[in-house]
């Protein structure tokens, strides 16, 4: 179990950490408490002894006195799971320390000191995986946001940056490769069977951007020219067998090296870069200066191995942690309620980089399907906060959805009113401004408003406000004038029942609805709660294109009918509006069709207006593949979910893939003949390969459950003749949903062809978790007992149980078993890796918003978690989804 917070000292001593725990609820930190911390801690130097039962770790620290910070008579370090094993100030041997907690308290009388503690810890026995701990014999480390405190005691808070000087010494037959952040300075033998190794960083930086890696690792080398001229050596360290998989992430990064110098002018500043793959992380990856760690999942990639799905989440979080150099470590956090300045930023950028690498369009897209997807709901349920919270216990539960990518859209708006090159002036601005420093999200808009010439005034909203806005649009036609009526409300979420409005940039377009003809699209901020604007020239009622390219992350309800849809659906040339009003077209029919209000012939006509859309898509020359295999994905069962104040999910499964059928059945011909010629494509991975493989995926999928016998033969066939881990999972994924010996012989096929391949043993098991068979919760329970089933490892517990939670039909089975299942999980994990135990507890918190059956099921589950023993992290997610 996890050691309780510290309280504030009770004399109201300044020293506290990043802000001081709330009075009432000493767990409770909050963003307005920040004070500075009273010590400067220019340098570190450390020193590991390295085991994987047993590290011995020294640390000194040189402090002096913070001139902008309270005085102090006492330091405080931070400590987790650890104990000192001797303290030092200035060589002589202290022992007026105290523990509080697991921190350690050293009175301190002058300006300036050297604090020296040892501590011994043990890595294989921490499977929370934060600090130091093992991963298949090797060992590494995870700081981001309070790890380091595990290994050492240290003033573990963001805006503590300091140099740091590492010697790490082990056996060298069992740790071959001795890695840290910065330049290797020295290395050598050293006694007996052991050797060394020496690392300098020279740039100051916060603890949770330490790391260590050591192990018997092998390097996929390359070297990257900067654009001052500099060469920096690149190198990917992964296990001896998975070298051959590592030629993806290389050419990732330098492409994403070279980007930022063209597209934010940002350059890399040491002669080295280190990129480790580990099979055992918490999250997708780590920017560490200069050492970067990395989940297996995002390094390791082949045409065999991975789909392209897995290539394109590559190039993405490699591009993501390399942008951190300068959007993070360069320029850091003042304090984790600032998470979103590093996070989102970042994520705009690696979506901007990632529009720029492939298809712009279709990256917008799926960005958006995220979004909605995840973000969306976490905003309308008991979690939602704000891009930059004001309170939280455990900050490991703010890593979500709505600090990255909810964050990303909130700059990428000032990135739309400014345009891209104000806002390039706005991001030198901020880099030049606070290069070196711990800064706010207040920065970052102090630094836009001026390098970038906007007025951000109210949109600091934006960063105060949860929920997503609703914005109501109207059309109304007048002579020649047509006038757009704007509107907006945002919800009450947790703690903010009053919302004020918020400025919402909208870009819209009006077309004429006979010649086709659009007129000039304009950006219209919606800063009031009611806004009109009127449009000339117009003799009939025109047709409304708004939220272009999702110009604002709201939802629009607008009175469109289903011709304007269609029209819209068929013609629109802004590629987001285009397949939004697709989506919306098919949204609205599982609606009504759900809250039981189609009749048959209303029904009927939903289902032609939607067939003939999609016909047109399938028959639309001027489609690339890609963007075909977008705007023929129906909206998935929680977005619907999401559109209603009250979901029954097992209706909405049952509309959704009813409508599937019909279509399946209605446009047999055209997608057994889409598959034909996609098929027909040889494999690359070049755009036009990758598009055939994605819209062949899609007219199986609709097959399926248009005509399940025709669709297993195609998929069987598809199966067995893949020369490619794209083509073979869609496949699988099909029979998986499906009855029959097709299914059985392919998962054994697939499971003995990649039987100790761990990230494909991992999709092995997700794509039972989340398939379409009716005994998928059987399936979840039976391979919960399977050999290669363990709960030490994040990755493989979310490829059966995060698959099996985002499986509506199988997750919300009516007798309550699936969200016992969930609760089960979490008590059996949460001992072992709280961190990763916390993140199942959202799919429980949507009860509110579920049915009331099952609603009463949810919230059982919780309150029997709630009644347990649980950790800080799980029990403050499991408390406020019960609110
Ligand atoms: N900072 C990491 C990223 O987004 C995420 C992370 C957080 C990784 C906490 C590990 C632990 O790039
Ligand atoms: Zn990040």
């Amino acid at each position: 179990m996890d050691i309780a917070r510290t309280p504030a000292t009770p004399d109201g001593n300044p020293e506290m950490a990043d802000a001081a725990p709330d009075p009432v609820d000493p767990a409770l930190f909050r963003r307005k408490d920040y004070r500075p911390f009273p010590w400067l801690v220019p340098e570190v130097a450390m020193d590991f002894a390295l085991g994987l039962e047993r590290t011995d770790v020294t640390t000194v620290l040189r402090v002096a006195r913070n001139p902008a910070a309270e005085h102090a008579d006492t330091i405080r370090l931070n400590g987790d799971e650890i104990e000192p094993a001797g303290v030092w100030v200035d060589d002589e041997p202290a022992s007026d320390w105290r523990m509080d907690g697991g921190d350690l308290i050293i009175p301190l009388s002058g300006d300036a000191h050297d604090i020296r503690v040892d501590t011994v810890v043990a890595p294989s026995a921490n499977t929370k995986l934060m600090g130091l701990y093992a991963s298949d014999g090797m060992l590494c480390t995870q700081c981001e946001s309070e790890g380091f405190r595990r290994i050492t005691f240290f003033p573990d808070r963001p805006d503590v940056l300091s140099t740091y000087r590492v010697r790490m010494a082990g056996p060298k037959a069992q740790f071959p490769v001795l890695l840290c952040n910065g330049n290797l300075e020295a290395e050598g033998a050293g006694e007996g069977d052991h050797h060394f190794a020496e690392w300098h960083d020279p740039w100051p930086k916060p603890s949770y951007l330490f790391a260590l890696v050591a192990g018997q690792l092998v390097a996929n080398s390359d070297s990257f020219t900067t654009m001052s001229g500099r060469e920096v050596a690149l190198n990917i360290w992964v296990r001896d067998g998975d070298l051959p998989r590592t030629g993806h992430a290389m050419e990732s990064l330098k492409k994403s090296m070279r980007w930022d110098e063209e597209v934010f002018g940002r350059e890399y500043d040491l002669d080295l870069f280190n990129v480790v793959a580990v099979s055992d992380f918490n999250m997708g990856a780590m920017e560490n200066k200069g050492l970067n760690v990395f989940n297996t999942k995002y390094v390791l990639a082949d045409e065999d191995t991975a789909t392209d799905g897995d290539f394109d989440g590559i190039e993405g979080v490699i591009a993501h942690e390399y942008f951190h150099n300068w959007s993070g470590n360069r320029v850091t956090c003042r304090d984790w309620f600032q998470l979103s300045l590093k996070e989102g930023f970042t994520v705009l950028r690696d979506q901007l980089f990632s529009q720029d690498m492939g298809s712009a369009p279709v990256k917008r897209i799926e960005d958006v399907r995220v979004l909605r997807g995840v973000q969306f709901p976490e905003d309308s349920g008991p979690l939602a906060h704000p891009i930059r919270p004001d309170s939280y216990k455990e900050i490991s539960n703010f890593y979500t959805s709505t600090i990255y990518n909810k964050g990303a859209e909130v700059i990428r708006m000032m990135r739309t009113m400014a345009g891209e090159q104000r806002f390039r002036q706005g991001t030198d601005l901020y880099f030049e401004r606070h290069d070196g420093e711990a800064a706010t999200c207040e920065d970052f808009v102090r630094a836009m408003e001026d390098g970038a010439g906007l007025d951000l005034g109210q949109f600091r909203l934006w960063y105060e406000q949860a929920g997503t806005p609703r914005v109501i649009a109207r059309l109304e036609h007048d002579g020649t004038t047509a006038k757009v009526h704007l509107s907006q409300e945002v919800p009450a979420t947790p703690g903010q029942p009053h919302k004020r409005p918020m400025p919402i940039p909208l870009k819209l377009a009006l077309f004429d609805r006979d010649t086709y003809e659009r007129g000039e699209e304009q950006l219209v901020v919606l800063d009031e709660a009611q806004k009109t604007i009127a449009f000339g020239g117009f003799a009939e009622t025109p047709v409304l294109s708004i939220n272009r390219g999702f110009s604002a992350p709201v939802t629009i309800a607008r009175e469109a009918s289903r011709d304007d849809l269609v029209f819209l659906a068929a013609r629109d040339d802004d590629p987001f509006a285009r397949y939004e009003a697709l989506q919306e077209l098919v949204v609205r029919q599982l609606k009504d069709a759900v809250e039981g209000k189609l009749d048959s012939e209303a029904r009927d006509k939903g289902e032609l207006a939607i067939g003939d859309a999609l016909s047109a898509v399938l028959a639309d020359g001027n489609l690339d593949d890609s963007m075909r295999g977008e705007l023929l994905l129906l909206p998935s069962e929680g977005y619907i979910a999401e559109t209603l104040a009250v979901a029954d999910p097992a209706r909405i499964h049952a509309e959704r893939r009813g409508l599937r059928a019909v279509l399946g059945r209605m446009l047999e011909a055209e997608f057994v003949a889409l598959h034909d010629r996609a098929s027909a494509v040889p494999f690359s991975l070049d755009a036009e390969a990758r598009g055939a493989r994605k819209v062949k995926a899609q007219a199986l999928v609709y097959l399926a459950d248009g005509n399940p016998e025709r669709s297993a033969e195609m998929a069987f066939a598809q199966y067995q003749g893949a020369d490619n881990m794209t083509d073979r999972q869609s496949a699988l994924m099909v029979l998986t949903g499906l009855d029959g010996v097709e299914r059985t012989n392919a998962l054994i096929d697939f499971y003995n062809r990649y039987q100790g391949n761990a990230l494909v043993i991992d999709k092995w098991f997700a794509l039972q978790a989340s398939s379409m068979h009716p005994h998928c919760l059987e399936h979840v329970k039976a391979l919960a007992g399977h050999r290669d089933f363990t709960l030490k490892n994040p990755n493989r517990v979310r490829s059966l149980y995060m698959a099996f939670a985002a499986n509506p039909h199988a997750f919300h089975a009516a007798d309550g078993e699936g969200y016992r299942m969930i609760a089960n999980l979490i008590l059996a994990l949460d001992p072992i890796n709280p961190q990763t135990a916390s993140r199942f507890v959202p799919p429980l918190g949507r009860w509110r918003r579920i049915e009331p059956g099952r609603s009463a099921l949810m919230r059982e589950q919780l309150e029997r978690l709630a009644a347990a023993d649980l950790s800080r992290d799980t029990a403050e997610q499991v408390s406020r989804s019960l609110g």
